[in-house]
């Protein structure tokens, strides 16, 4: 208790600094405002639109980077996509804007900022076969969002200050016609190179991952360190998800450099979604057991 409410003051007390400081670096226009932070004054929330790739890399790579002690639950995802191919693990790519960040009931805001991740669904963390969350170790972030870099780091994420191309929307479009995001270290003098960079064009007819499938992997709760989770849920039925605003499946390419690859690694013709969503956080992440049966209804 003493921990979290400690936690707690320390989320409390930078959101204000940053709040009264540094969030004028980054001011997104393209994504649309948070449309839920009165309807969850307790809940930090906000907008978040960006893409998530599914990327079916060989079971055994899965099994290297993923910690031992935490079971894949292979029947979880072959249950819900019966085609994905035999011996191979959906690993996701994240890049995404976040948006608007409110914490009404303590009239907070946070300032925008864009991250990108590699990140680990189906993992069975408590040991009961069934419970489902998702393991996001690293993250790179806005390399002047302090506050969200802070919180990250509460959460036991190791977090790589980044600067992000285009850096106030989740992608910008190339004359190509392809949507585009890079990130890379903010200050690549000082640590050896890290980098993500996604490009994609729409997939209206060939999906192998259903929005229902991108829905559940995106609402697993999440965990760096099994000592807390984050029970982060994004809402796909806010009119951030509506017409002409509605999800789009696409395909593209993923190059990354980035904790826990060891090798830079490139990724051709994956599947996946660009999805602007609203989100609610709790301002402190909670226990993991309190999770273990928790389903997105
Ligand atoms: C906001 O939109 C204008 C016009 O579309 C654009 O020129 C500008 O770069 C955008 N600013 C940010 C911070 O995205
Ligand atoms: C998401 O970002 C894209 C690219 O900037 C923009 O075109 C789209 O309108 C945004 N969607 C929402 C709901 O904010
Ligand atoms: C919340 O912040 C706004 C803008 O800074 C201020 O006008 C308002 O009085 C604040 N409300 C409370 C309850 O502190
Ligand atoms: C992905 O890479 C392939 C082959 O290198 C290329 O043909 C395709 O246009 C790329 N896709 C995007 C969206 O850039
Ligand atoms: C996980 O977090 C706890 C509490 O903050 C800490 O004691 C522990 O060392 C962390 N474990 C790892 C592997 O970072
Ligand atoms: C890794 O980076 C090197 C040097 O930039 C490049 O030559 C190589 O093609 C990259 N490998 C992959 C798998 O992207
Ligand atoms: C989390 O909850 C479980 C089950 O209720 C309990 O055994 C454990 O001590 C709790 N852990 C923490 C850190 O509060
Ligand atoms: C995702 O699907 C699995 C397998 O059906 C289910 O157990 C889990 O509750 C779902 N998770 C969410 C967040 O809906
Ligand atoms: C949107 O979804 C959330 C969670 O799934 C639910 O609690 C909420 O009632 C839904 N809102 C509307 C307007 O359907």
């Amino acid at each position: 208790m003493a921990f979290r409410s400690l936690l707690f003051q320390s989320f409390i007390a930078l959101v204000a600094l940053v709040s009264s400081a540094l969030c004028v670096s980054c001011v997104g226009n393209t994504t649309s405002p948070n449309p839920i932070a009165q309807q969850y004054p307790n809940l930090v929330s906000g907008s978040l639109n960006g893409t998530t790739l599914i990327v079916p890399i060989p079971l055994e790579q899965a099994r290297g980077m993923i910690p031992k002690e935490y079971v894949i639950l292979e029947k979880a995802y072959r249950g819900l996509i019966p085609l994905f191919p035999d011996g191979y693990y959906p690993l996701m790519v994240t890049t995404a804007f976040d948006h608007d960040l409110k914490l009404p009931a303590y009239n907070f805001t946070v300032g925008d900022f864009s991250r990108s991740a590699l990140e680990f669904p189906f993992l069975d963390i408590l040991g009961n076969g069934y419970s489902n969350f998702r393991w996001a170790p690293t993250m790179m972030i806005t390399s002047t969002a302090q506050s969200a870099i802070d919180g990250s780091r509460g959460l036991g994420l190791q977090i790589w200050p980044a600067k992000f191309d285009p850096p106030c929307d989740p992608y910008k479009r190339l004359p190509d016609g392809s949507l585009y995001l890079h990130s890379e270290l903010s200050d690549p003098a000082v640590y050896e190179a890290r980098y993500v960079t996604v490009q994609t064009q729409p997939s209206p007819t060939v999906v192998p991952f259903p929005l229902t499938f991108i829905r559940n992997v995106t609402n697993q709760p999440t965990f760096a360190n099994t000592s807390l989770c984050d029970n982060y849920i994004r809402l796909y039925n806010t009119s951030n998800s509506a017409a002409p605003h509605a999800p789009q499946p696409v395909v593209g390419n993923v190059t990354a450099l980035l904790e826990p690859l060891t090798s830079n690694q490139t990724w051709t013709g994956v599947f996946g979604w660009n999805s602007a969503t609203a989100f609610i956080e709790p301002p402190v992440p909670g226990n993991c057991s309190s999770l273990a049966n928790f389903v997105d209804s």
